[in-house]
């Protein structure tokens, strides 16, 4: 991962940049990767804040699985993000289901998986990671203050962000070699050791559907288990996830 290194100063999107790459036969592992995005992507439409001081890039992957299960990798990249922040700045990271990483409650970073559509003749997937790394929070809009932190705010320093994606890919390429071998639950363990989610109490909405109860776990596809206040089960595949 990462032998093959695309930068720019600003792009639309590095997923999008990526996608394009991956039609046009680039290798796995190529890495795109932005000092800032025009239209940054974020899950479920949303627009992603992307100015200069984060680390935004997108992975292009051609797992040897198919059909290529998009939320295990996905898992993935919220893994080696987390970790990379609680190793390399003893940060206390966690994971959200399914996988925001947040510190202390509030977002650092965000990953958005997206698939070959059947157009496109050779099947990949592109991995977008963004991480609020010398972001001033108090510089993003409003609605996003109380929500969001970056390193900085969190170290009271700029990091090296050279070094932050270095060791984010060097995380990510070992256990993508796992999963490649066959070895999700390996992936799973670590994913439950840096969750925050399980244990709490949480509101899971889908569209204008919602419903509440506690986190118990996630099954083996990354499905998160809820138990209701009736005692029943509810396995969820998606949604949007709130801690309360
Ligand atoms: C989310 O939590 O909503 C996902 C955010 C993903 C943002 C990253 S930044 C690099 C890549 N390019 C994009 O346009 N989005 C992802």
């Amino acid at each position: 991962i990462g032998k093959e290194i695309h930068y720019f100063r600003e792009v639309d999107s590095t997923n999008e940049v990526a996608k394009k790459l991956a039609r046009n036969g680039a290798p796995e592992g190529t890495v795109v990767i932005a000092e800032s995005q025009r239209r940054g992507k974020g899950r479920r439409g949303k627009k992603w804040i992307s100015p200069l001081g984060g680390a935004w890039l997108s992975i292009i992957l051609r797992p040897n699985t198919l059909p290529i299960n998009a939320p295990q990798l996905t898992f993935i990249a919220g893994v080696a993000a987390a970790q990379t922040i609680k190793n390399e700045y003893g940060l206390d990271a966690g994971i959200k289901w399914p996988n925001d990483v947040l510190i202390d409650d509030k977002k650092v970073c965000g990953v958005l998986t997206e698939i070959s559509t059947e157009i496109d003749t050779i099947d990949y997937i592109v991995t977008g990671i963004g991480i609020d790394a010398n972001i001033d929070v108090n510089l993003l809009p409003s609605e996003l203050q109380d929500t969001t932190t970056s390193l900085k705010s969190e170290l009271n320093q700029d990091i090296s962000r050279m070094i932050l994606v270095q060791k984010f890919l060097g995380n990510f390429e070992a256990m993508y070699d796992e999963f490649n071998k066959g070895n999700f639950h390996e992936i799973l363990k670590k994913w439950r050791q840096l969750s925050k989610t399980i244990g709490r109490q949480v509101e899971i909405r889908k569209g204008t559907e919602f419903v509440r109860g506690e986190a118990i776990g996630v099954n083996s596809k990354g499905a998160l288990i809820l138990e209701l206040d009736d005692g029943t089960l509810r396995k969820i595949i998606s949604g949007e996830c709130r801690h309360i």
